[in-house]
């Protein structure tokens, strides 16, 4: 697979996945870690394994069954993404973008994105719901950036506007459903690394310093492809756990997965209460 990706490379991934749906989504939801069983949820999917689907970076993590399931939520269409590739397993940043490209192609016009996230804001428990208001991009702001290479006209300009990814309407709904269901969402910032490494306690008072309330290894070059391509972002992060930055806990993958769990109903409840308003 190349580093930079091609219009041909997307519409062979669209053409397949067309192939083989009868409804046409406008939503899309990539799922993070732990938080496939959201997928469950959709009534008559269609499921689509990503490896039968041409060009798509395959997730090689466990707890990510690299799926695409394809149906109705609360009555609306729509894909939902389980098991995302990550910049860490090899994929260029572009190839990590990809997804998303089809997904507009596919007619989506609106992505729902989640994540496992460290909270770094001490005012954070595990199990809380962040709704990301602003992303730090340390990768694509030094070298990584998934828009890098041949700029793909067809979706938008050479040097998009980044001032405001996470969409405020979105961001309203999701804040009301969270009041209406007593879902106590958190807001804040979310700082996306590279991984798979966790980071070391100086690591993560240099990002709190740097505002940052929660820190994971995904979510922002989907989010900068998807506003490149004019679609409109909703960041959802699952604290799957708390870090505390003096060093005095350790974090580990198994602790993601397992906090998924809690998160997952209350995830689910906020999504289905976000579609059901759109
Ligand atoms: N750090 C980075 N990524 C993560 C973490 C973390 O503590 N938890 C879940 N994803």
């Amino acid at each position: 697979m190349s580093d930079t990706i091609t219009m041909q490379e997307i519409d062979a991934a669209a053409a397949c996945i067309r192939g083989r749906i009868s409804i046409q989504p406008k939503i899309a939801l990539i799922l993070g870690s732990g938080l496939g069983p959201l997928a469950d949820e959709v009534e008559s999917p269609a499921i689509i394994p990503t490896n039968e689907i041409p060009n798509w970076p395959l997730s090689t993590v466990q707890g990510h069954k690299g799926r695409l399931v394809i149906g109705r939520l609360m009555g609306k269409p729509i894909l939902v993404l389980q098991g995302r590739a990550h910049y860490y397993e090899g994929y260029s940043m572009p190839r990590i973008g990809l997804p998303v490209r089809v997904m507009q192609r596919l007619g989506v016009n609106t992505v729902i994105l989640t994540n496992a996230a460290g909270g770094i804001n001490p005012d954070f428990s595990a199990g809380d719901l962040m709704l990301i208001t602003d992303h730090l991009s340390l990768l694509p702001m030094t070298g990584p950036n998934p828009l890098r290479g041949p700029n793909l006209d067809e979706f938008g300009p050479r040097f998009p506007d980044m001032s405001q990814v996470y969409d405020k309407e979105l961001l309203a709904i999701a804040q009301k459903v969270s009041d209406d269901l007593n879902l106590n969402v958190r807001r804040g910032i979310y700082v996306g690394l590279s991984g798979p490494s966790f980071e070391t306690p100086a690591d993560c008072r240099f990002l709190r310093l740097a505002g940052a309330d929660a820190v994971g290894m995904s979510t922002v070059p989907e989010a900068i492809v998807a506003r490149h391509g004019g679609l409109r972002v909703l960041g959802i992060s699952g604290i799957s756990n708390k870090i505390d930055i003096n060093g005095n806990n350790v974090a580990s993958h198994e602790e993601v997965l397992e906090a998924g769990k809690v998160i997952v109903p209350k995830l689910t409840a906020l999504i289905k209460g976000v579609l059901a308003r759109l």
